[in-house]
């Protein structure tokens, strides 16, 4: 049975954890202590829960808890070593877990445990870090708390900063928390309902001082020209900027993308001072490990064209290479780890908006949170006081923490797609769909592109949430459409790598038969649209200069002269053509383009359901249903081909295996010998 008191810990965590003015997503940590029997003894225990590494307090459950015994972790104060290895007394937690002990416990247990309160909640408050990073910070909590909150001046978090917290409750009776310069809060409670109403006022009162002290423009005048552009033409310049953006974002490494163009990033970049405050960079160690220590700013107007946009973002990227380089070599010692990478993790664009990256969508959307996050903070410091983040040389102890190094090593293994953003046109049915699984299975974020946005959407929450996979609309026969598909993609994960040419329908009719019409649509989607599709990817993936895959779902019918097949046919042969002459146009940007011929694919198939397969099967004279093992029995193989056999041909041809592989078509027939490539 869970206990009382980690009950109302996990209650209260949830309720604080789901107002973001409380703070940051997977910021803060709370914790409760309390009595449990000690199953090997029989005697009563005093434990501590405390929320562990990791893990966001609005979906904490029991599990995402470290447990330990109070005695042993209070007992660390006596081996303490002093604050030069406080590091050390990470690794003593494990000493000092209770049963398995849950969740690792974080850097904060000892703030938790060393307080001497039953419940204690530390959080990372838009208003409690404005006035946390005010350069007047200290008098400020005095003026706006009395002795009620007392402040602590910047410490890294840490077994010293847990030692001195406690102190401070232990000297200042009447007090409820404190304000951590250049951090946060803590405060605490004899109950649950205590320290969450602790937690509250101080976060409300300091919000209310703000709201009631600040200038009127804490930013500083408008700026000439940086006003937002509206949102038709934000949006499309944001597209049209997007894979350069991610292209300087990925110089070290690839990234995935997030763009956020919200009021409270655009009026910060349509005033005075953003150029400022931004070079002085976030100031809570989660804010800045996640958005480094400060973004690129573009320094244009949003009046400039897009060409002098780009050319301007990219020189500024090389001066922010060299300037964080510098950065590392000013504080690296000879322990430090190596140096992570130099490029920006945030890019501002006046008028525009702000693009944040990550290594997946997940975390590139939380670190465009944090940077709004930041803004909020800068906003209020700047209205009553001025803004003063934590210096250089603490950021970098930070960001170069062997303890974040450590957790940085932990993590698992990315999937072989990991960071790659693919296109998949055709993909609310059979193959396509197939494939947009497929990839999303190994890593890719996917963009599922078809004629119905309804069906598009649903087989892409069918994958996982929009950090996952998004649905657009498109007929890719529409230049208009595919450009629109295209420029939803990059704005949904800031780019493109790969893209799957698979859109297509299918009628059965001999030459006499076939219509113009039917000529048409078959062309127009296949040969036409592919083409269109390839044209308004590769842009984006020159731009980038990452190179990419494109990949083409022909048909054995493009090399097999088929019976009653003429416009279909000569469609997949045109698309097979365009295989070979775009590998061998785009290689030069890296850029590989393969094709997969399938045969005899029934199951799931749209194509065959929508009339094909009954034509097919009474050209082949059997019964509808049958269709499929017919197709297997003419097989060499004798096997029956399904959807999810061409998209494992497509993760093979654009996976990490055949890097080396281009203007290659793979049937995928079951073994067709007829269609044998030579
Ligand atoms: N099923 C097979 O045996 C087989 C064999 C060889 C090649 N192929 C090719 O594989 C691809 C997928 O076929 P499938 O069997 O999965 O068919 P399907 O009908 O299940 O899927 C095709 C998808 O393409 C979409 N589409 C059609 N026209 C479009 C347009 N103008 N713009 C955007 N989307 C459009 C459809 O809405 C549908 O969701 C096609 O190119 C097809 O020619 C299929
Ligand atoms: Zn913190």
């Amino acid at each position: 049975m869970t206990n009382q008191a980690v009950a109302e810990l996990i209650a209260r965590s949830n309720r604080l954890g789901a107002d973001p003015k409380n703070t940051n997503y997977a910021g803060g940590n709370t914790s409760a202590k309390g009595t449990e029997t000690d199953p090997v003894t029989g005697d009563p225990v005093e434990l501590l829960w405390v929320k562990g590494s990791g893990g966001d307090l609005g979906t904490l459950t029991e599990a995402g808890l470290a447990v330990l015994r109070l005695d042993r972790m209070r007992a660390l104060v006596d081996v303490y070593p002093g604050v030069d290895r406080e590091d050390e007394m990470v690794a003593a937690f494990d000493f000092c877990l209770h049963g398995k002990g849950g969740a690792a416990p974080s850097i904060d247990t000892a703030m938790h445990g060393l307080v001497d309160a039953a419940h204690v909640d530390h959080l990372h408050p838009d208003s409690g870090i404005a006035i946390a990073t005010a350069v007047d910070g200290e008098a400020l909590t005095k003026e706006i708390f009395g002795d009620r909150v007392v402040w602590v001046p910047w410490r890294r978090p840490g077994f010293q900063l847990g030692l001195d917290i406690a102190a401070i409750k232990a000297d200042n009776p009447q007090a409820v928390g404190c304000i951590l310069g250049g951090h946060g809060i803590t405060a605490w409670g004899g109950t649950s309902a205590e320290s969450e109403r602790n937690s509250l006022w101080i976060i409300d009162t300091a919000a209310t001082y703000i709201a009631e002290h600040s200038r009127s423009e804490p930013f500083g005048p408008a700026l000439e020209g940086y006003a937002a552009l509206p949102e038709a033409e934000r949006r499309a310049r944001a597209a049209a900027l997007a894979p350069t953006i991610r292209g300087i974002a990925s110089a070290d490494r690839p990234m995935v993308g997030h763009f956020t163009d919200s009021h409270v990033v655009l009026d910060f970049l349509a005033s005075a001072e953003h150029p400022r405050l931004a070079a002085l960079g976030t100031s809570c160690p989660d804010h800045f490990l996640r958005t480094k220590v400060k973004p690129l700013v573009l320094d244009l107007p949003a009046t400039a064209t897009v060409e002098e946009s780009l050319a301007r973002l990219q020189e500024l990227a090389v001066g922010y290479r060299e300037d964080y380089q510098g950065y590392y070599q000013r504080h690296a010692t000879p322990d430090s780890p190596p140096i992570r990478g130099k490029d920006p993790l945030i890019v501002l664009v006046p008028g525009v908006g702000m693009f944040s990256f990550g290594k997946d969508k997940q975390t590139a959307r939380v670190a465009g949170e944090f940077y709004v996050n930041a803004i909020n903070v800068m906003r209020g410091a700047e209205g009553v006081s001025t803004y003063a983040p934590i210096d250089e040389a603490e950021k970098f102890r930070i960001e170069y923490w062997a303890l974040e190094e450590a957790k940085l090593q932990r993590m698992p293994k990315p999937k072989p797609l990991a960071t790659r953003i693919a296109l998949v046109t055709g993909a609310a049915s059979g193959i396509g769909k197939a494939t947009a699984e497929k990839l999303a299975a190994e890593g890719a974020c996917v963009v599922v592109a078809d004629l119905s946005l309804e069906k598009a959407q649903e087989a892409a929450a069918g994958i996982g949430s929009s950090d996952v996979a998004v649905g657009v609309q498109v007929d890719v026969s529409d230049a208009d459409a595919v450009q629109a598909m295209v420029d939803a993609a990059v704005l949904a994960f800031g780019g493109l790598d790969l893209v799957v040419n698979n859109a297509g329908l299918s009628l059965s009719k001999s030459l006499l038969e076939t219509t113009e019409d039917d000529w048409d649509r078959q062309h127009d989607v296949m040969a036409k649209g592919s083409f269109l599709v390839a044209r308004a990817a590769a842009k984006v993936l020159i731009e980038q200069g990452m190179g990419g895959d494109v990949v083409y779902i022909s048909s054995k019918n493009s090399v097999f002269a088929g019976p009653n097949n003429l416009a279909y046919g000569a469609a997949k042969a045109d698309q097979a053509h365009q295989v070979r002459l775009l590998a061998a146009e785009l290689g030069e940007h890296g850029i590989k383009v393969n094709g997969v011929n399938p045969d005899g694919v029934v199951q799931g198939s749209g194509i065959f359901a929508g009339g094909w397969g009954a034509q097919r099967a009474a050209v082949y004279g059997v019964e509808e249903k049958d269709l499929g093992a017919f197709y297997a029995q003419r097989t060499i193989l004798k096997r029956e081909v399904l959807p999810e056999h061409i998209a494992n041909a497509v993760f093979v041809l654009c996976g990490p295996d055949l890097s080396h592989t281009t203007g290659l078509h793979v049937p995928v027939d079951a073994g067709v010998a007829a269609a044998f490539l030579r």
